[in-house]
């Protein structure tokens, strides 16, 4: 760490609350899971971010890299900076933010990179404001950052990593947030080493939608979320499907339909594009079925000669958390 950054970390302001700064570890999310298009998602416990905040006396927000990512400084550009300069909006009692941002989760990736940094960065400022703003109101402020990256203000990554669990975004507006109870849940990542931009991935979108793709997109939605509550492993996995987004959307992932069909006969219950891709998740009942799902994940990608990395973990309850 150089000794600029660390100036800033050590850097001790009063603040209204508890006073110094605050650091919170932000998770990645999957986005969509599968059937349930810009409304539904849940949280990861793997990977993180981690992000570091502080009162400034200067206006406005300050950041500083601490990644391998050279993400804009610029706020307005900035995806934190962005979702920190709508609560600064609301906050005229407050002149400014340092922001010190430490990326685990690659942008582009699929798995929820700028919602960890839009939800972290604002959850991170509301616990050093003694929490005056509610989740849903976080929620609010964090789209701006997903408006930055995709230019598009969708919740499906941010809710569930300001929550936790699996939520379902019933409406965007006004906000209208619902936590899904569900059962233990071992999920299984791969990301192919190529970016898909998910400004790009929505481009390609059909804008029009049969009746009958409906219809059954609709039962999926309906199976996976009744699925969920009732733990009925068999219903999510009959529900996985997807015949609206992941047609057009798998041509961009190689190896999809391989991936797809080798998990499963490998155990898992299903599983499709994560968010907007490349990453691919498979979900299972067990750690055992996991790690083989992981194998076979690795196996096509060795085969095709794509550089990957994978993750095997389980879905987070907790959503940001404070460190
Ligand atoms: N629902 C969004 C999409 C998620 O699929 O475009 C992006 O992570």
């Amino acid at each position: 760490m150089n000794q600029f950054i660390q100036k800033y970390y050590d850097t001790s302001i009063p603040s209204l609350g508890s006073g110094g700064a605050v650091k919170v570890l932000s998770p990645a999310t999957v986005a969509n899971v599968v059937c349930g298009f810009d409304i539904l998602g849940f949280a990861l416990n793997e990977p993180n971010d981690e992000f570091t905040i502080s009162l400034s006396d200067e206006k406005g927000v300050t950041i500083i890299n601490d990644d391998a990512y050279d993400l804009p400084l610029d706020p307005e550009k900035n995806v934190s900076g962005a979702a920190l300069l709508a609560l600064l909006e609301e906050t005229p009692d407050i002149k400014g933010f340092h922001f010190i941002s430490k990326k685990k989760i690659k942008p582009g990736s699929g798995i929820g990179s700028s919602a960890a940094s839009a939800a972290g960065a604002v959850v991170a400022a509301n616990h050093l404001l003694n929490n005056r703003f509610t989740k849903e109101d976080l929620v609010r402020f964090a789209m701006f950052g997903e408006k930055v990256a995709s230019g598009v203000k969708h919740a499906d990554n941010i809710a569930p990593a300001i929550y936790g669990g699996v939520t379902l975004i019933r409406s965007i507006f006004p906000l209208d947030i619902v936590s899904i109870d569900a059962p233990e849940l071992h999920v299984t990542v791969v990301h192919p080493q190529i970016e898909v931009r998910t400004s790009d991935a929505r481009q390609i979108l059909k804008q029009r939608v049969l009746l009958k793709d409906a219809i059954k997109q609709w039962g999926n939605i309906a199976g996976l979320v009744a699925g969920f509550i009732k733990h009925d492993y068999d219903l999510i996995g009959r529900s996985l499907e997807d015949v609206i987004i992941e047609p057009v959307r798998s041509i961009l992932i190689p190896g999809f339909d391989d991936v797809k069909k080798k998990c499963k006969e490998a155990g898992a219950l299903g599983g499709g594009i994560s968010g907007s891709g490349p990453s691919i998740f498979m979900l299972s009942r067990n750690e055992v079925i996991a790690r083989a799902v992981e194998s076979v994940m690795k196996e096509v990608y060795e085969n095709i000669g794509l550089a990957y990395h994978t993750h095997v973990t389980t879905i987070n309850q907790q959503g940001v958390k404070l460190l």
